[in-house]
């Protein structure tokens, strides 16, 4: 949440900062602002997207802060976007001063007058007073006050040649190019323009100038090792598709290809098998999609594996006093792998003797920090909000798990049940553009209810959860024998209920429950691998998947879903690539 770039160099800083700042835009969209030292200090902010700072383009200065906006503290508007001024100072913050208010109140008593409503604007207001000619001195004292989380970026107007920054819980990179030296939120801000890039860590703050980068911690120096970037990765491109997730639903059967791991052979990972054979009970935690990935691999590893598994919603888990039982294998799921609470989540689980396995889409993430094992998802970097390969990559590296939990159990389940799925998923992704007619029935609903079973109902969450934020409607997944308690009372002439159905055992129990919705006027859209069940009078469209190991379908079935909420976001005239109030890296709680 919320973007930030830094640069110092040869060059003009405006236009650096501007480039860097569109490449972070997934990050928060409420409003931007950049801030340049050229004889004093000048700040462009704006409401609204980064396009909005145009005027940014002229100002002189080869050195200046940029910022990216996910509202935290105070409506998104002018006067709370970054980069925020007091004194001889200008700030950047990306993460949420939880002890502002106190800090606030101290400044006040002295006398300073605030101009926004951010917790952030107390960080220049405590540097200004910390300052005794010594930046990097009052950035320690400062940044030893805050509670919460932080990355930061710091102009001293008695500096114009030197960015500070530091790092508490939000992700910071900084990296040294031919023109000068950069920082950034994420990498992609700075890949091209990089060949040497470091990661800061907590409590770790950088000094930047135009030629060298040093790292302190909160006593002295220190030395970081330097990262390689794959720069075609990292440098994001649309590449003629009109959306990146559009782009993105395209790239799920390479995804998935690049995330199966056969563990039984890949011997980068003897340490976790043997992990998995002394596992009694595996915990997952995660936010949002990632948590219906959760929810998919319970139900592949205990029918594959027979080994219990609890799935936790990542915020609840951390402030839950969770048991954790010996021999406990907790998996932290997470594209961003910088998820606030799932890093917290993996946090406590650690504190509490379990193993933590990383199942994330970011190889030098925070939660790679934290974990004790990584499995890195290979997806490759994903820019829509909406989640969506990353999704079928992490399902991939899950069902990897349970296969491989299986054996580890003794049991005689084969990886070759998973070798079909990227060119199923090839097929599936190959018919996405059908979607778009079904959509139509959707733009005008007040409502849309996604229902299965078992691991059909996985998919029915996640196709809810993608079909509201993207399209704004209200829409619910629920299990199909669950609607009798209460849900099917909303249901009425014309409401659109997607049915998922793709499990033998369970899929007449869930033709009974479209006929039941159906009876109450449900117009009924059926994804199945049972292309007999579209002959059925009560199903008004029928999207039809192939089979594979049925335990192992929300990786096809979630496709149409995920393609039938793009279409709608698009003819109700949204942006599926930045939905409102959204972003994708959520860093703070
Ligand atoms: O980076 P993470 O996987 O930890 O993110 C978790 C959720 O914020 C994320 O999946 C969110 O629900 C997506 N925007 C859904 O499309």
């Amino acid at each position: 949440m919320c973007g930030i770039v830094g640069y110092v160099g040869n060059r003009r800083a405006a236009p650096i900062l501007l480039e860097g700042l569109k490449r972070l835009e997934y990050r928060g969209y409420d409003s931007a602002g950049v801030a340049v030292l050229n004889d004093g200090i000048s700040i462009v902010r704006k409401k609204g997207r980064v396009s909005a700072l145009k005027e940014a383009e002229g100002m002189g200065g080869t050195i200046g802060i940029g910022h990216t906006r996910w509202a935290t503290h105070g409506a998104p508007s002018e006067q709370n976007a970054h980069p925020h001024l007091y004194g001889r100072f200008a700030v950047v913050h990306n993460g949420i001063i939880e002890n502002y208010l106190a800090l606030k109140e101290e400044c006040l008593h002295r006398g300073e007058t605030f101009s926004s409503e951010t917790d952030s604007e107390v960080i220049a207001h405590l540097l200004n007073y910390s300052y005794r000619g010594d930046v990097l001195a009052a950035l320690r004292e400062t940044t030893a006050r805050l509670k919460g989380s932080f990355a930061l970026a710091v102009l001293c107007r008695d500096e114009p040649d030197r960015l500070f920054l530091a790092r508490e819980k939000s992700p910071l990179v900084v990296g040294r190019g031919e023109d000068g030296t950069y920082a950034a939120s994420d990498v992609p801000a700075i890949a091209e323009k990089c060949d040497k890039i470091y990661s800061l860590s907590d409590g770790e703050l950088a000094v930047l100038d135009r030629k060298e980068i040093k790292f302190f911690d909160r006593v002295g120096t220190i030395e970081k090792r330097e990262l390689a970037i794959d720069r075609s990765a990292d440098i994001p491109q649309l590449c003629g598709f009109s959306h990146y997730m559009r782009k993105e639903m395209e790239e799920i059967p390479a995804a998935i290809a690049n995330s199966l791991i056969d563990f039984a052979t890949d011997f980068r990972f003897s340490a976790f098998c043997e992990v998995l054979c002394q596992t009694k009970y595996m915990d997952i935690v995660a936010c949002g999609t990632a948590y219906h990935s959760g929810i998919a691999a319970k139900h592949a590893v205990e029918k594959l594996a027979r080994v219990p598994v609890s799935v936790h919603i990542a915020s609840e888990y951390r402030y839950g006093d969770p048991i954790v039982k010996p021999a406990t294998l907790v998996l932290a799921v997470s594209q961003s792998g910088e998820t606030a609470d799932t890093l917290a989540a993996a946090e406590l689980a650690k504190s509490r003797g379990a193993y933590v396995a990383a199942v994330t889409n970011a190889p030098y993430s925070s939660l790679t920090r934290i974990a004790d094992f990584v499995l890195e998802t290979g997806a490759g970097r994903e820019i829509a909000v909406a989640a969506t390969k990353s999704f079928n990559a992490q399902l991939a590296i899950l069902y990897s798990i349970a296969v491989a939990s299986a054996r580890a159990k003794g049991k005689d389940v084969l990886f070759d049940s998973l070798r079909p799925l990227p060119a199923l998923a090839e097929q599936v992704v190959s018919k996405i553009g059908d979607a778009e007619a079904l959509s139509a029935d959707l733009v005008r609903a007040r409502s849309v209810y996604f229902i299965g079973r078992g691991a059909d109902y996985c998919a029915a969450l996640e196709g809810s959860l993608k079909l509201k934020e993207i399209s704004y409607l209200p829409s619910e997944g629920y299990p199909a024998g669950e609607l009798k308690h209460g849900t099917l009372a909303l249901i009425e002439r014309g409401t659109p209920v997607v049915a998922v159905v793709t499990q033998r055992a369970t899929a007449e129990k869930t033709m009974n429950a479209v006929s039941e919705v159906c009876a109450r006027g449900a117009s009924v859209l059926l994804v199945s691998s049972f292309p007999e069940l579209a002959r059925r009078k009560e199903i008004a469209h029928f999207i039809p998947i192939p089979k594979c190991e049925e335990c192992f379908s929300p990786i096809l079935s979630v496709i149409p879903l995920q393609a039938l909420a793009y279409f709608t976001s698009l003819a109700r005239g949204n942006d599926p690539d930045k939905p409102r109030n959204l972003a994708k890296s959520v860093t703070v709680e």
